[in-house]
């Protein structure tokens, strides 16, 4: 049994049933003042005043205690979007953007994420093991609790196992909450130029199966974008993906008005990702689903993307998570307090609606906002202590820095 007292801030209470937070309900943040936070085994049992704390006190004497004076408690955040099994960087084609070229261009050439497919089928399990850990621990260092972790870098059918098994092998030994999420359409492969309906084919046929009876991922994904996968390709990986009961999280919408976001609603998906390009109809469709539209702040900026529409979505009444996309090649950071400030300062969201946006809902975006993503009752115990900061709007404000002072992940300092 273990408390933090004297919490300045007791950051995104919300009750134990709630899942998602959306339009104007996204403005709201209960923040509990002069607080504590009493956990057991891993999991959250009380808040409160420190009023409550001292009455209660007394039964609980041998009890581990941490002060938290001037400091705030917020859950971690969950990063429901990244793609951190990789091997190299890629700062040549961060010169060639520099200088004017487009994704689409780089990818044309052969680099993007081709460049990181040449790369990660060379690499041992080992090495990509390694440099993902390495990723995760430095993400958790910024606040990060749970994160899902795509493969898509390997293209064919060992390649992608491979990848895979470096994210099984992480949630197996990594304290943070780890979610698979299978992207072999991310990009046709060399091989395969000019045969794209041949490499669905390999996808469907060959590789979604050999995933699903290895139990390797949570999730599926498609780049249903111009110049990548078509609506008709994803409905076919979607379908075959349905059959092994994998629910898809996309890539849509990020380089034109693909028809990504209708299918990925269509096919029930936990969350559609980018989304750059939304008008009144993917509006309309996502009005009508549990899909989370989900932003990444991180790529729009290291791409010079233009900005999705998060004010016009959540006032229509739509919920809006944001995630890193961490990857090598459009969002080499998985830093989420750096994504907050983006999403206040770029596309003008409050504070409040970043919290909810990083945390309860990047949580339903990748399926466990039942015990993560908010201070509840019953909740897992995944927190983090900031520094001495004035106040939890200090969190965005103060950009680019580590406000992270301890985490706490299943109730145990990390
Ligand atoms: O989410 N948009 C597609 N895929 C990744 C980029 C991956 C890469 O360039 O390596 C993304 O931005
Ligand atoms: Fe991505």
């Amino acid at each position: 049994m273990q408390v933090i007292t004297n919490i300045k801030g007791l950051v995104q209470v919300l009750p134990s049933s709630t899942r998602r937070v959306k339009g104007k309900d996204m403005q709201r943040l209960k923040v509990l003042k002069n607080a504590f936070l009493l956990f057991d085994k891993g999991v959250i049992l009380d808040y409160g005043s420190m009023r409550k704390w001292t009455e209660m006190a007394a039964a609980y004497p041998r009890i581990k205690e941490t002060d938290a004076s001037g400091r705030f408690v917020f859950p971690t955040f969950c990063d429901s979007h990244t793609h951190i099994v990789y091997a190299g960087s890629r700062e040549i084609e961060y010169n060639d953007k520099i200088r004017g070229l487009s994704y689409e261009e780089i990818a044309k050439r052969g680099g993007g994420i081709l460049n990181s497919c040449d790369r990660l089928r060379k690499a041992s399990e080992n090495e990509l093991y390694d440099a993902a850990w390495q990723r995760l621990q430095e993400m958790c260092a910024y606040g990060t609790g749970a994160a899902e972790i795509k493969s898509g870098y390997g293209l064919d059918l060992k390649s992608e196992l491979k990848m895979l098994r470096v994210i099984a092998r992480l949630k197996a030994s990594s304290p943070l909450t780890i979610r698979a999420n299978f992207l072999g359409a991310h990009a046709v492969p060399r091989e395969y130029v000019g045969r794209q309906t041949a490499y669905v084919d390999l996808i469907v046929k060959e590789m979604i199966p050999a995933v699903a009876k290895e139990k390797l991922a949570d999730f599926v994904d498609v780049f249903c974008d111009k110049g990548f996968f078509t609506v008709k390709d994803t409905g076919r990986i979607l379908d075959a993906a349905a059959k092994y009961g994998l629910r898809p999280k996309i890539h849509a919408n990020e380089l034109a008005l693909s028809g990504g976001i209708q299918v990925g609603v269509k096919y029930g998906a936990l969350s559609v990702d980018h989304l750059e390009y939304v008008g009144p109809a993917e509006i309309k469709v996502l009005k009508g689903s549990d899909t989370m539209p989900t932003v990444l702040p991180g790529a729009a900026f290291f791409l010079g993307m233009p900005l999705s529409p998060v004010r016009e979505m959540m006032d229509a009444g739509l919920p809006v998570a944001l995630a890193s996309d961490y990857n090598p090649g459009s969002s080499p950071s998985g830093n989420m307090q750096f994504v907050m400030s983006l999403g206040c300062i770029r596309y003008k969201m409050y504070p409040e609606e970043a919290v909810h946006a990083t945390t309860i809902n990047t949580a339903a975006a990748m399926g466990v906002s039942d015990m993560l993503g908010a201070i509840s009752k019953g909740r897992k115990a995944n927190f983090f202590i900031t520094k001495e900061i004035p106040t939890y709007e200090y969190m965005p404000y103060s950009f680019g820095g580590n406000k992270v002072e301890k985490v706490f992940l299943g109730g145990k300092a990390i």
